[in-house]
């Protein structure tokens, strides 16, 4: 199991030390939260924050936009130094599109669901994709109940992963803790995005340490 520490909990007053923290505690990839304040009642930071914390960590940034025009902005993601740019199917952009503007740019395309979508929404696209997200909250904010009835989606799209030959990559988002991991893990993710449970943790390695044990 991969775990990439959603920064949405970390110390903003701290970022780029909050980053270092992360990648020192065993975080394989950097989870950075995208909010417009109007696909989500939420609003975080945007391209030119995360171009300045690119310099913190040489771990992948894993950028998932939660955002109602993501077309507009994969130019400067990507510029910004995106790994992988995940948008939403519930947005207003297209979607076959918006994935072009991401392959162009070199970077890792992935399409987000939120909870009340179903997982079929992606297979037309499921060839394209570096990865799924499956989100187990609904998107907004962190420190929520994760969601199991999730899993039949990742079950899914696992299914049809193994059956098309593919090695897209599943993540979940939301509410993962020690005591729901290993439901992801037993249905088939292979990233795991964890927020309050690492930044929260008064030691953060220790946290990422059992939150991989548990998956074992
Ligand atoms: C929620 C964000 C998540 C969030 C997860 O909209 O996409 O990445 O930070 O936080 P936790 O792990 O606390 O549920
Ligand atoms: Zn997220």
């Amino acid at each position: 199991m991969l775990i990439a520490p959603s920064l949405l909990s970390c110390d903003f007053a701290r970022f780029a030390d909050e980053i270092v923290r992360a990648d020192k505690a065993g975080a394989d990839i950097m989870h950075l939260d995208v909010m417009d304040g109007h696909f989500v009642p939420n609003l975080t930071f945007g391209a030119p924050v995360i171009k300045k914390l690119r310099k913190a960590t040489s771990k992948p940034f894993d950028v998932h936009l939660m955002i109602s025009e993501p077309h507009r902005y994969i130019g400067d993601f990507a510029d910004a130094g995106a790994d992988i740019i995940s948008f939403h199917t519930e947005c207003d952009s297209d979607i076959d599109s918006t994935l072009s503007l991401i392959e162009e740019r070199g970077v890792k395309p992935a399409l987000a669901i939120k909870p009340g979508t179903p997982a079929e929404v992606v297979l037309p696209y499921l060839d394209r994709l570096y990865m799924v997200l499956v989100m187990t909250v609904e998107p907004g904010f962190g420190g929520q109940s994760f969601m199991p009835d999730m899993m039949s989606k990742v079950e899914l799209l696992r299914r049809e992963i193994t059956a098309r030959g593919l090695d897209t990559l599943i993540e979940v988002d939301g509410g993962i803790a020690v005591s729901t991991i290993s439901t992801a893990a037993k249905a088939g993710v292979d990233i795991c995005v964890a927020g309050t449970a690492v930044f929260g943790a008064p030691d953060a390695k220790e946290a990422i340490d059992k939150l991989k044990e548990l998956c074992r």
